[in-house]
């Protein structure tokens, strides 16, 4: 039976993992994967969320199972980060998924059991594995232009031209916040403009909101998505946790779908419910619940916030440093968008034969497309990363 099985194409974020570890130069650097790292290059676990961990340790007296949503409490205080109230609590529903991954594949699994027929438009470039999961679940792929590689910074006439190509009901993917690969985002009044377009061709919002608190802050962060969840009878909202609260392989995520009326909301409820039973049965716990507890105690809420700032202030200071790097190393304006764009990504735009040779000339790793991870970089190798571009312009 196996014989028919063909071989898949390797993930590029994943095989770059792989190549790294495999290469032994003690100088390289690895700003591939979207992982935080701090100056000393660890990716650490919270504070509050150790704390958390600890609390569930010292408490927990059972590992039975507990509702297919996922823990009530997790799905409350995620609702509550993500939308702060903005949509009435009757017209949401929402599952517990194994991180932000699981809830885009079931978003896409449930718009695909509610209209067979629509169309997923993704932004041009995407996150690679959001193509890969609508083609795996069976939807086609229409892309939208967004990023004009030149500037570094959002083509908006060409987004605002794509996106009048949708058709009513077709779902069409925004990334919430801290675009990946790119870097740049919309702003808020581009963000009301695109709106307004979907609203006028009946599309299906969906977003994926993976690095909230990692551009300018946990509200301004979320921003966009409550407008959206304020501007549209029906919402999907994918979110993840693994950036965030730093849980990364404890996989804990989020789908919430916002319906027209309490009615329906029900009837969306039970179709989560479904898609997880039908799944993985019961989403894991561990994570979850580690969020949960972080997000129900007001002293570890606190502290989190804390941590998770300093974090972002880390990052927009590297940003900074390697903006100006650049600038002195390339003798131009070039690459300045590094400092205005946020999140973990940039896109430098480079060529792929630039990509290999910093990797193999200068152990720098990057994705293909020449996306970077700020988050990778420490007072060190901002210089190192600098040096390296400017030689192989
Ligand atoms: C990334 O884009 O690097 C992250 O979202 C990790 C992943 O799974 O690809």
């Amino acid at each position: 039976m196996f014989e028919a099985l063909k071989a898949q194409p390797q993930d590029k974020i994943l095989q770059l993992i792989q190549m790294f570890k495999d290469d032994p130069r003690t100088d390289k650097v690895d700003l591939g994967v979207g992982v935080y790292k701090d100056a000393t290059g660890l990716t650490p676990v919270m504070r509050a969320v150790k704390a958390a961990e600890k609390k569930i340790w010292d408490t927990q007296d059972s590992k039975t199972y507990t509702a297919l949503t996922g823990e009530p409490g997790y799905n409350s205080a995620m609702r509550q980060l993500i939308l702060d109230g903005v949509v009435a609590g009757d017209r949401l529903s929402s599952i517990a998924t194994p991180g932000g991954t699981g809830a885009v594949r079931l978003g896409i699994d449930l718009a695909k059991m509610a209209n067979p027929g629509a169309t997923v438009w993704v932004s041009k470039p995407t996150w690679g594995n959001h193509i890969s999961i609508i083609k795996f679940v069976g939807l086609p792929v229409a892309e939208y232009r967004y990023f004009h590689a030149a500037s570094g910074e959002v083509d908006f006439a060409a987004v605002l031209e794509d996106l009048a190509q949708v058709k009513a009901g077709d779902v069409v993917l925004l990334h919430g916040c801290c675009h990946n690969p790119t870097g740049a985002n919309l702003t808020p009044d581009q963000w009301k403009q695109v709106i307004a377009l979907l609203q006028a061709k009946s599309a299906f919002p969906m977003v994926d909101l993976a690095y909230q608190g990692f551009g300018d802050g946990l509200d301004q962060d979320a921003e966009a998505t409550r407008l959206i969840a304020t501007s549209f009878p029906e919402v999907l909202i994918a979110a993840s946790c693994s950036k965030n609260f730093g849980v990364y392989r404890d996989r804990a995520g989020i789908l919430i779908s916002i319906s027209k009326d309490a009615e329906q909301a029900k009837i969306t409820q039970g179709n989560l419910s479904y898609l997880n039973r039908q799944t993985y049965s019961f989403p894991p716990d561990h994570g979850i619940r580690a969020v949960m507890t972080v997000l129900e105690d007001a002293e570890l809420e606190a502290d989190w916030k804390t941590e998770l700032e300093e974090t972002r202030n880390g990052m927009l200071a590297l940003r900074a440093q390697l903006a100006d790097a650049l600038r002195k190393e390339t003798n131009s304006d070039r690459f300045d968008f590094v400092g205005r764009h946020r999140g973990m990504f940039s896109l430098l735009g480079l060529t792929e034969a630039q990509v290999t040779r910093l990797r193999e000339e200068f152990g720098i790793y990057m994705v293909s497309d020449s996306r970077i991870n700020i988050a990778g970089l420490n007072a060190r190798t901002v210089p190192v990363l600098a040096r390296s571009v400017a030689a192989v312009l």
